[in-house]
């Protein structure tokens, strides 16, 4: 795991902004694997920025979101299929027709998941993984105790995570008890994974995830075995870490061509 803690959220999006921009630039049919929530926002407000201000060409590339609520339609304000195209996809050139995101309305949910898996693989498979942390550890949906090698498939809500969700519902109760959410044996089969986690509430989630045993009762704890997993961090993020000086002084001492 490579671990950057920078001073705030905006410097710490900014960086995650440029490890984005430069694997589209090198590879202008990259497939990105997309996160919801309140914090990739800032990412997608400086990818909208590079696409208007610098000709980022997201024309070739295909997306592949987390996740999405079981029983909520694409245009309800709190889908993830909303929220997509409020933070992203309305500011920048991809086509629609590669934008994938599960179908929280199908009839049939096992075949939708399995054809959501097969895209994913005829796509070439995910070059980089945005994620979210929730501070249960959750990455996507799923919750503790879910299968270290889990693919797309159905998951129940923990109540944490449907009073964290409550907000954008109005209440806990109208949050969906139901998600489709790619696997963590989907996540690990991307090239790259791209967690961001800031604020303090995220801290001890994210010290568990980083610095504590792998296991199913911390999800993103199975990004210590990927080989090439980056943790964006906010101080307040990183408040937990018992080893953050030498990550410190890791970014600090990273020879020029591994700079970002
Ligand atoms: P947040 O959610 O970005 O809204 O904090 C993260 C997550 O639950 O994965």
């Amino acid at each position: 795991m490579e671990i950057i803690i920078q001073s705030d959220s905006r410097r710490a999006s900014e960086l995650a902004a440029r490890i984005v921009a430069q694997t589209v630039i090198e590879k202008p049919h990259a497939v990105l694997g997309l996160a919801t929530g309140n914090t990739p926002r800032q990412l997608y407000r400086n990818l909208v920025r590079m696409h208007r201000e610098s000709g980022l060409d997201f024309s070739g590339v295909t997306s592949f979101n987390l996740d999405e609520y079981v029983g909520l339609p694409p245009a309800h304000p709190s889908s993830f299929h909303s929220y997509m195209w409020a933070h992203l996809f309305s500011g920048i050139n991809m086509a629609k027709e590669r934008i994938n995101i599960p179908d929280g309305m199908t009839t049939d949910i096992p075949a939708a998941c399995r054809k959501y898996e097969q895209a994913v693989r005829s796509a070439g498979g995910v070059d980089i993984q945005i994620l979210g942390i929730g501070t249960n550890g959750h990455i996507g949906f799923n919750e503790p105790t879910s299968s270290l090698s889990s693919r797309t498939r159905i998951k129940t809500l923990t109540d944490e995570s449907r009073l964290e969700a409550a907000g954008a519902f109005g209440s806990e109760d109208a949050v969906p008890k139901h998600v489709i959410t790619m696997g963590l044996g989907t996540i690990m089969d991307s090239r790259m994974c791209l967690l961001l986690a800031f604020g303090r509430k995220k801290a001890a989630a994210v010290a568990l995830a980083a610095e504590g045993p792998v296991t199913a009762m911390v999800p993103a704890s199975i990004l210590q075995m990927h080989p090439r997993a980056i943790l964006v961090l906010d101080e307040d993020a990183a408040s937990s870490l018992k080893m953050a000086h030498y990550y410190r002084w890791v970014s600090e001492h990273k020879p020029d061509w591994q700079k970002y």
